[in-house]
């Protein structure tokens, strides 16, 4: 017999609840994290060789319960969050992912597994109501494939240009500048509604739409911490009678990935943070690249900059960087290995966010399930709420 949504859920808040210091204190540069000091970690986990740490980096919870001489309360933390975060695969495609036109290649792989899912289900939807369809891939791959006609609901006046422009031509396919959450949207009970990398509070404002208007969805959510209140609520009964209310501060760890960092990634981001305070900048941990773009953040000169700017200071000098950057690259291997437990309970957490708005659907009168849609290569955020709407 297949475990219910609901025990699945509860399972997860417990585990949550159970390590909640591990979840809600972030690593300080140089510092033993005091959950780690409390159970006696700290030597354990800095004295890793390179290659368990690559391997459980890579092999998340099931490695770190494998290791040789962890102290047993980890291993028992990183058993439970193995089962916890143990979930179907959906199907993989039949064939090679047709490379949609404009898009990366790794968005054609996403949208190729969402499609197949979508017929492999059998939805038999009348209309396709795309949630943050940004630049419109998923929403003309829906439409073609299942027949449909299908409208894209995106805030961002610039992408529904650029996506009504890539569209020219095809029948049956429209774009609407739409805030969800913020403009009222009736869905009708024939539509499908989806939402690939549906950000923040987008994914709990479509869950909400799914459940009011009783409306089939299929939704891979992403950037939990996008929310604009100081915690996310939990989406269903069960979740809230389990107190899996989250602070948007904790929800970034649901971020988490199993795979090998990028290390140069983390050095600059360390080297920035120590500029930062030589420069007598009061700084959480995360909040030195708020306001930068990815593209500023790829350099230590750049984002050094930026963030220096941004604070009315002037830039880092190039001895400043160097410096700042050499005694990074040697923190980085410190802070790897004392991140690890807080990685485990990010893909716990991020589990537990799914099987919320699934329940929440569920509790709701629809079928849900979570599924891992597409593998990690393609997108760390893989995983699908699927939701059927049953007839009333
Ligand atoms: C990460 S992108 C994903 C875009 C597209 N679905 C894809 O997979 O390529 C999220 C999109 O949702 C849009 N968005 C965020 N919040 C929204 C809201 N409340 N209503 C409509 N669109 C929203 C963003 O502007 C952005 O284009």
């Amino acid at each position: 017999m297949t475990t219910s949504l609901e025990t699945r859920l509860v399972r997860a808040a417990a585990l949550l609840g159970e390590w909640r210091d591990v979840l809600e204190e972030r690593g300080v540069d140089g510092e033993v994290p005091r959950w780690a000091a409390r159970r006696g970690w700290d030597g354990f986990l800095c004295a890793l060789p390179d290659d368990d740490l690559a391997g459980c980096e890579v092999g998340g919870a099931a490695a770190v319960a494998s290791l040789v001489g962890a102290p047993a309360d980890l291993v028992a933390l990183a058993r439970e969050v193995a089962a916890v975060v143990a979930v179907s695969e959906a199907s993989p495609p039949a064939g090679p992912a047709e490379a949609l036109k404009g898009a990366p290649r790794r968005k054609s792989g996403q949208v190729a597994a969402l499609v197949d899912l979508c017929r492999a289900r059998g939805f038999a939807a009348r209309r396709i109501v795309d949630v943050g369809s940004g630049a419109g891939h998923l929403t003309r791959a829906l439409a073609r494939a299942l027949r449909v006609e299908a409208v894209g609901l995106e805030r961002d006046e610039e992408r529904v240009e650029r996506a009504r422009a890539r569209t020219a031509g095809e029948r049956g396919v429209q774009f609407e500048v739409v805030a969800v959450g913020a403009t009222p949207v009736a869905l009708r009970p024939t539509d499908l509604a989806v939402g690939l990398h549906a950000c923040g509070a987008l994914a709990d404002a479509l869950v909400a739409l799914a459940a009011r208007d009783r409306v089939s969805l299929v939704l891979v959510a992403c950037c939990p911490q996008k929310v604009d209140r100081a915690a996310r609520p939990a989406a269903s009964r069960t979740g809230r009678v389990r107190a899996l209310d989250v602070a948007r501060e904790v929800l970034g760890a649901a971020n988490s990935f199993e795979g090998s960092p990028d290390l140069e990634a983390l050095a600059t981001r360390i080297a920035l943070r120590r500029i930062l305070r030589a420069r007598g900048v009061p700084l959480r941990q995360g909040d030195e690249t708020n306001g930068l773009t990815p593209r500023v953040r790829r350099t230590l000169e750049a984002a050094s900059a930026r963030a220096l700017a941004l604070r009315g200071l002037a830039p880092a000098s190039e001895q400043e960087r160097k410096e700042a950057l050499e005694l990074a690259r040697v923190e980085v291997g410190v802070a790897r290995r004392r991140a690890l437990p807080r990685r485990l309970l990010g893909s716990a957490l991020e589990i537990a966010l799914a099987l919320d708005r699934a329940r929440a659907l569920e509790e709701a009168g629809a079928a849900s399930d979570v599924v891992r849609l597409f593998p990690r290569a393609l997108s760390p955020r893989n995983l699908a709420v699927v939701s059927r709407a049953l007839a009333r």
